[in-house]
């Protein structure tokens, strides 16, 4: 195909957005969507400033995460369509218009202490019309910007789930490269964060079994949004497991789980607490943590069948 073919055939993320019924939502998910420009500016910079900035452990993650989230509550805020925001660096959530329309949780950086070693970390924003904490059935849209060797960003707002990719000049667009995204069958690959001495006996059977049974590879880079992108192209599993020292997991229900189980099942693929559905999960604590077991249908079925025996 020429080159002015393709250029001809490309849907912006702007033009994709005009589809949807809820102009205000279609804004606050492109303003979300340029906000990465400034993000992936401003990170290399500060790493530079690093040196002097780094905490007991060696990081400067803490920073990193500080500075994103300010500068994403601001931004979010100019839009005048954000009435809350739920953020998972913040102990209480920012009131910025009463008069809005949504209420969005926010993970700023996902993967941050990816940052210093140069692996792929994202920023997870969950948008409802209603205050939280509520049952994720409620949630009206979900995105995800991802920082990898290139960006993209992933949503979902009521229909199928799309992926598009960050033009390369910094005030371009975004261009559709995956539409109504659909987990390839069978899987190919499978993540799982934690430490296996920790897994529930059963838990270690299943996985082994992924290898066994399912023949997955492994793909695990330690930012969720990472791990999560391999399996929406690639299919198979990712989980962050109830353990011994983690029985309600790591993952955030509502800065995490729910809105890239939103996304999953949008592409087709289930997403559970090893019980339930995750977007059925009816909390009453915005920091609550969930086990998190999402991927294939049918793996997920055979995880809660073997955590069930
Ligand atoms: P965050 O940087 O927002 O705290 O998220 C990190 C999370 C998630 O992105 C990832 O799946 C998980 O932590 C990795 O945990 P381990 O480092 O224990 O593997
Ligand atoms: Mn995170
Ligand atoms: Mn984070």
């Amino acid at each position: 195909m020429s080159v002015v073919n393709f250029m001809a055939e490309e849907i912006s993320l702007h033009e994709h957005l005009g589809t949807l019924k809820r102009k205000e939502l279609a804004v606050l998910i492109y303003s979300f969507s340029q906000l990465a420009i400034d993000i992936r500016r401003e990170l290399p910079h500060k790493l530079r400033g690093g040196a002097h900035q780094k905490n007991k452990y060696g990081e400067i993650r803490k920073e990193l995460d500080e500075w994103t989230n300010k500068f994403l509550i601001e931004q979010l805020g100019n839009t005048k369509l954000v009435n809350k925001v739920y953020s998972e660096e913040l102990s209480e959530p920012v009131v910025l218009n009463s008069n809005a329309p949504f209420f969005i949780s926010l993970d700023p950086l996902d993967g941050s202490s990816n940052i210093e070693t140069n692996n792929p970390f994202g920023t997870i924003m969950g948008i409802y019309e209603n205050d939280l904490p509520i049952i994720g059935t409620k949630i009206v849209a979900a995105a995800y910007i991802l920082y990898g060797p290139i960006t993209t960003l992933v949503y979902r707002a009521g229909g199928g789930t799309h992926e598009f990719v960050k033009h390369r000049k910094g005030n371009e667009d975004y261009y559709l490269i995956n539409e109504n995204m659909k987990l390839p069958e069978p899987g190919r690959v499978f993540g799982i964060g934690g430490n296996p001495l920790d897994w529930d006996g059963k838990f270690l059977k299943f996985a082994k079994d992924l290898f066994r049974k399912h023949k997955l590879k492994v793909r695990y880079c330690g930012a969720f949004v990472g791990d999560f992108s391999q399996i929406l192209h690639q299919g198979g599993f990712f989980s962050y497991p109830a353990s011994l020292s983690l029985p309600g997991g790591k993952l955030r229900l509502f800065f995490e789980a729910q809105p890239m189980s939103y996304l999953i099942e949008g592409a087709g693929g289930a997403a559970s607490n090893g019980r339930e559905r995750i977007l059925e999960i009816d909390s009453t604590c915005v920091d609550d943590t969930t086990p998190l077991y999402m991927g294939n249908k049918k793996i997920v079925k055979e995880l809660e069948d073997v955590l069930e025996e």
